[in-house]
């Protein structure tokens, strides 16, 4: 076996780290919410799956308005996850696998319950306590400002002496003032802090939101386009250029320690080029590539998103990722089912009655051999690897996103790709929570998770399960895949066809018909073949 220790220091440049949103995991102690026992129980099937590396979404004690993204102690776990103890458990016993370990950390806000903001409530207008936050008097009994919430609603709430104070996302999430050296040299710290303990790297939530205008102007126009507008030029709150400050004192605490510690931003900005600022070689190491998650299953949006990719990243040495979902968006099973969809959320895609899951999840297989051939690293939403689909028909009333209650349900929201995991047997918890637990799970899962525990997939050459495994098995064993080149090949059009080096080819059939396989040994296909390359399939060949 292969302990961290073995593996170099390079290894984030192409590594496959596994997402686990650990309220949706594994429940080990039968509470309904998944924990850190869950994941240590099932660090054996990770090591297997053939990930390198795992991110776990914040584990930090929280009153849970945004599912833990409110961080009341930025230094301890919250006791439903369980113990500081558990914690080092945990990243021990995952280095001893081979495993890296991720935390996610959340530095543009805290929960409104953490220290900093109970001391500011309770100091009053114009308090040094007031001063870590963004707190101003309002315009008549009108917000400071027109800021909208990300999860609806104005970005501000008053207090009852006044003074509001300004949330980019729910009100329980208080924006922090990154202008004060006190704050900065509080997250410092916090790094630190967990860095000592053996952690490996942090995602950084919303990394392009630190810096704000301290002059707070409007930025006028609708909502949605003050949302979606990635920032740059000039916007007050989104991906500011003095937000690489921020980074670049971060980047030298990382480089302060002897092993390799890492970051990966979670950056939605307007383009590559604005993206790739975080990743000078003094700041940042790596970020999630948004514009791959979001392109349609169509040729050449994807030949161009991963050319743009490919060729910005490679301006200032950074090794591209690619992601297919994660906890804020509709899984891909239930996004490429339908017609030509690009969007993140149910509200911007087309109706359910569009849904084809054989299609999506045929579609899921050929884009995970896509994924796992691309040059650099890649991400793996925990039930991806069993091709689990958004659910979309969760009762109103059993609905947690803050989106949600925020919007009054005009945001369906994110609880649907948030359902816990199906291990094993034929009804719920399926295997989630261990037998006769007294919690139910925290989100209800569908009846037909049956199909397709981890259990019943185990084993079966077809399954979903099997193509990960089998995918990341040889993605270890092929040494031209992971970081270095890749060329296109000529093709056919609809197909996407390219070479990792010397003697390996990936080809996708994107078009509406088979396409005749090229020579070579199949070393894996997402479809049956003979002799041609079905409709939405991939393979991989060699020549040796
Ligand atoms: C991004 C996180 O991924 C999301 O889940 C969260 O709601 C927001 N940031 C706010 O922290």
């Amino acid at each position: 076996m292969t302990t961290v220790e073995e593996t170099g220091g390079s290894w984030w440049r192409d590594a496959v780290v596994y997402q686990l949103y650990i309220r949706s995991f594994a429940d080990g102690d039968g509470d309904g919410l998944g924990d850190i026992a869950g994941i240590r129980a099932r660090l054996g099937y990770l090591r297997d799956l053939g990930v390198d590396a795992l991110w776990i979404n914040p584990w930090y004690p929280s009153p849970m308005a945004d599912a833990g993204y409110d961080v009341a102690d930025y230094r301890a776990v919250e006791p439903a996850f369980g113990t500081g103890e558990d914690a080092a458990a945990l990243v021990r016993e995952a280095h001893g696998l081979g495993l890296r370990v991720i935390l996610d950390i959340v530095p543009n806000h805290t929960s409104d319950q953490h220290a900093w903001f109970r001391a500011a409530v309770a100091a009053g207008p114009g308090s040094p306590e007031r001063a870590r936050y963004h707190f101003r008097p309002g315009v008549g009994d009108a917000p400071p400002n027109d800021w909208r919430s990300v999860f609806g609603g104005p970005a501000w709430t008053r207090l009852p002496d006044g003074d509001w104070y300004l949330h980019l996302f729910d009100s329980a999430q208080p924006a922090l003032n990154w202008n004060l050296p006190e704050v900065r040299a509080e997250f410092e710290s916090i790094l630190r802090f967990w860095f000592d303990r053996g952690v490996d790297g942090f995602r950084i939530d919303v990394a392009h939101a630190l810096d704000k205008d301290a002059d707070l102007p409007d930025v006028g126009g609708e909502e949605e386009a003050m949302l979606a507008a990635a920032g740059g030029d000039g916007h007050p709150f989104w991906d500011r250029d003095g937000v690489h400050e921020i980074y670049r004192g971060w980047r030298r605490v990382a480089d302060s320690y002897a092993e390799q510690k890492v970051f990966v931003a979670e950056a939605w900005v307007s383009s590559p080029e604005r993206l790739i600022r975080y990743l000078r070689p003094d700041e940042l190491h790596t970020a999630f590539n948004f514009d791959y998650l979001g392109a349609p299953w169509d040729p050449a949006a994807l030949r161009t998103v991963i050319d743009a990719s490919l060729s910005t990243m490679h301006a200032v040495d950074a090794p591209a990722t690619w992601v297919l979902s994660n906890h804020d968006v509709v899984r891909h099973v239930s996004r490429l089912g339908r017609p030509l969809a690009s969007g993140h959320s149910l509200n911007d895609l087309p109706p359910h009655e569009t849904l084809d899951r054989a299609l999506g999840r045929r579609r899921a297989r050929a884009a995970a051999l896509l994924l796992f051939a691309l040059p650099g690293g890649a991400y793996v939403y925990q039930g991806d690897e069993l091709g689990l689909w958004e659910v979309e028909d969760l009762p109103d009333d059993v609905r947690q996103d803050p989106a949600w209650r925020r919007s009054g349900g005009a945001e369906i929201g994110r609880d649907g790709c948030r359902v816990p995991l199906p291990w094993s047997g034929t009804e719920a918890p399926f295997g989630f929570s261990p037998d006769g637990a007294a919690g139910a799970p925290w989100l209800p899962q569908p009846a037909d998770f049956a199909g397709v525990t981890a259990q019943a997939q185990d084993g079966d050459p077809a399954s979903m399960l099997t193509l990960y495994r089998t995918a990341l098995a040889l993605r270890r064993a092929v040494p031209q895949l992971g970081d270095g080149p890749m060329e296109w090949l000529p093709a056919e059009p609809g197909v996407l066809a390219f070479s990792r080096g010397e003697g390996f080819t990936c080809l996708v059939n994107l078009s509406d018909a088979p396409i005749a396989l090229p020579g070579g040994r199949v070393l894996l296909a997402t479809e049956a073949l003979s002799g041609s390359l079905p409709v939405d399939a991939a393979v991989w060949l060699t020549d040796r």
